[in-house]
């Protein structure tokens, strides 16, 4: 089969089978078939979509283009959450510790930024000494003496989507629901939890701009999660402003660290509450109420915060950092960004405020650029808040001066100003 004929079938709208699929999967991933004919692929399977069928195909040839993971010898049931991707979305920071500290097994295994979207991985590694690829058995044994790791999308562990997800980020390939169900899909399955809580983000700084995409996307990847026999549910969140105040690796990290401490902006808290609930409902801890009780009291014990150190020092960090985040190394140079006009923000391009935070050096432009960990930006107003003219709307943290013009003019664009103030979005719109 040649690789050209593939491309071309679903350049022109065609429907691939299974053997196509797996031979691209498989020559991707041992490196038989060249970047640019995959990213020749995405792009075709990004303008042509694919059906129900392509999309499972697709997931299962990810789950099984690597190992799966022996879960024979970890302990406990394995519990997952995973986001779409969002702008300042740290809650995996947050929920993760608190389900371990409840005695679920998180052996979790996470992305880099991804697009405008920032990614577990790259906020963990703001954390001195923190290592994201560990061996699977040096994976295993944290998991069994901790209960919780967080790793990066390994070489062994569903390999293929290692490949495809840092290619479709350079590539303007990543908002396609087929690419994003199984990428999202392939590495839940070959991680192989007995339980999976989707955050399908909706909104401007979603890759699905409405709720009706994020909804089929929920239910494509739930169908996908049931028919594997997981236990699997999905929350439809916003994703029409960031999550949170912080945006950038270091700096989210002391935001999540600052909510395990009780001290955490409210929608992030809400949305952290929420989404452990979820989990520790489907693992059969109760009923959601006691569930999310349960998650508050992890909180307030200080349980959580103890569990994310525990986990720190297991992967090498240095967990005093989770006890004094005010050690996180500060970016050289900030800036104040002012708005000129008084009145709401009534509304924010979310794509554009995580743009924003690229332009500042957090995150990719090329699959080898390195990013700088504490550049970022602290947002002081959001949608809803009244402002006036010379009010500070984000502080903008950069190794180099000279990135702060090109930021300051995206977030501003990106905010709009209206004398009414906006309907109220909801936090999570369903459960499916
Ligand atoms: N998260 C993933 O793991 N993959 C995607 O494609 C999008 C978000």
């Amino acid at each position: 089969m040649r690789m050209y004929d593939v491309i071309k079938k679903k350049r022109d709208g065609g429907v691939l089978s299974s053997e196509e699929i797996r031979a691209f999967v498989e020559g991707y991933t041992d490196g038989s078939i060249p970047d640019y004919q995959a990213a020749a692929l995405c792009m075709a399977i990004y303008f042509r979509g694919m059906n129900d069928e392509e999309t499972t195909e697709l997931t299962l040839a990810v789950r099984d283009s690597g190992e799966k993971l022996d879960v024979s010898g970890i302990k406990g049931l394995r519990v997952d959450k995973h986001s779409t991707g969002g702008v300042g979305d740290k809650t995996s920071l947050v929920v993760a510790p608190i389900v371990a500290s409840l005695g679920l097994t998180v052996a979790k295994m996470s992305g880099r930024g991804l697009g405008h979207t920032g990614g577990t991985v790259d906020k963990l590694e703001a954390i001195p000494g923190f290592c994201t690829d560990l061996a699977v058995s040096e994976f295993e044994r944290i998991v069994n003496e901790t209960g919780i790791a967080i790793v990066g999308q390994s070489a062994t562990l569903a390999p293929a989507d290692k490949k495809l997800y840092a290619l479709r980020d350079v590539t303007a390939t990543v908002d396609s629901m087929p690419l994003i169900a199984s990428s999202i899909m392939g590495k839940k399955l070959a991680a192989d939890d007995d339980c999976i809580v989707l955050d399908v983000k909706t909104g401007s700084g979603s890759f699905m701009k409405s709720v009706e995409d994020s909804r089929t996307l929920a239910k494509l990847m739930v169908a996908i999660g049931k028919r594997a026999g997981k236990r699997i549910s999905a929350l439809i969140t916003d994703m029409d402003r960031p999550l949170g105040y912080a945006v950038g690796n270091s700096l989210e990290v002391v935001e999540a660290i600052e909510t395990l401490q009780g001290k955490g902006p409210e929608d992030l808290l809400e949305l952290s509450l929420a989404l452990a609930a979820q989990i520790l409902f489907l693992a059969d801890k109760g009923t959601l109420e006691e569930c999310r009780a349960m998650a508050q009291d992890a909180i307030t014990s200080g349980k959580a915060l103890d569990t994310f150190a525990r986990m720190v020092a297991a992967q090498g960090g240095n967990a005093d950092f989770i006890y004094h985040p005010e050690n996180f190394a500060k970016a050289p140079y900030t800036r104040e960004v002012k708005v000129t006009e008084s009145g709401y923000i009534a509304s924010v391009d979310t794509e554009k405020y995580g743009l924003a935070s690229l332009l500042l050096g957090a995150g990719r432009n090329t699959k080898e650029d390195e990013i700088d960990l504490s550049a970022g930006y602290l947002l002081k107003k959001k949608t809803g808040d009244a402002v006036k003219a010379g009010d500070t709307l984000a502080v903008l943290y950069a190794s180099r001066e000279d990135l702060f013009d090109a930021a300051e003019r995206t977030l501003l664009n990106a905010t709009t100003i209206t004398a009414d103030a906006p309907e109220k979005r909801p936090l999570i719109f369903e459960t499916i």
